[in-house]
């Protein structure tokens, strides 16, 4: 069995017509994108068509949280969108991994990808300790609850690309790793505060790079696109 390994566009745009204006750029060809909340919330179930129409496969970052009930309900509803991944926080706990599990695999046995996230990248240590009363040392914590969504059936977890390799030891080579915080060598940086490069991010073991602005607002998308797959496939 061979791994794919794939560049995933985030497509934070907030309209279908803005979304569909920067896909046009790139004339035949059809990457995978990200729908998150901010494109989902504005335009719904229809953005999600419209792009698998066009022949995109399909990220949709929703981060879903709640009682397990509440999310095994709401993946039956996503699995009608026939997305090729979709997410979840690990803090939900196992009960709602596996009950997500469940709501999003059809009556046939196929199902997206799904993926955990573990601790937003947003979340920092003392954050963490002094906010949420987690006291354990943050690898530590992304470790265990990357472990706690392979343990549900997940099929990997949200990460950063410094991240992959734990994640990989301890939770097994198959299981994903999708990693954004991705950059240029001669890239600007932005909010992202742990960054690496596209082959930086391969040879840390990422299996999908989430790749937004280093491509979305360069001069020339496709271009960016074309050297972010050069640069992580080794193309
Ligand atoms: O523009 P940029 O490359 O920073 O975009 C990264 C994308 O990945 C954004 O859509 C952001 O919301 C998402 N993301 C992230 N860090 C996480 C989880 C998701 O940057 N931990």
């Amino acid at each position: 069995m061979t791994k794919q390994h794939d560049v995933i566009i985030a497509c934070d745009f907030n309209s279908q017509a803005e979304t569909l204006a920067f896909l046009e750029r790139f004339g035949s060809r059809r990457p995978f994108v990200k729908i998150g909340m901010e494109l989902y919330y504005a335009e719904g179930p229809a953005i999600v068509r419209a792009l698998k129409e066009r022949g995109h496969k399909i990220f949709l970052d929703l981060k879903l949280h709640d009682i397990p009930t509440t999310v095994k309900k709401a993946m039956a509803v996503l699995s009608r969108l026939d997305v090729d991944m979709t997410n979840l926080h690990a803090a939900g706990t196992l009960a709602m991994m596996e009950a997500a599990l469940e709501g999003l695999t059809r009556p046939d046995g196929s199902r997206a990808l799904l993926i955990a996230v573990t601790q937003l990248t947003s979340t920092d240590q003392q954050r963490m300790t002094e906010e949420l009363l987690i006291e354990r040392p943050l690898p530590e914590v992304v470790r265990s609850y990357a472990q706690n969504a392979a343990q549900a059936g997940l099929d990997g977890v949200v990460c950063s690309p410094l991240e992959s390799p734990t994640v990989h030891e301890n939770c097994g080579s198959y299981f994903l790793t999708v990693t954004p915080g991705v950059r240029f060598a001669d890239g600007e940086v932005g909010d992202q505060a742990r960054v690496t490069t596209p082959a930086k991010a391969r040879e840390l073991g990422s299996d999908f790079i989430v790749v937004g602005r280093p491509i979305t607002q360069a001069p020339d998308p496709l271009a960016a696109y074309e050297r972010c797959l050069a640069e992580f496939l080794g193309e």
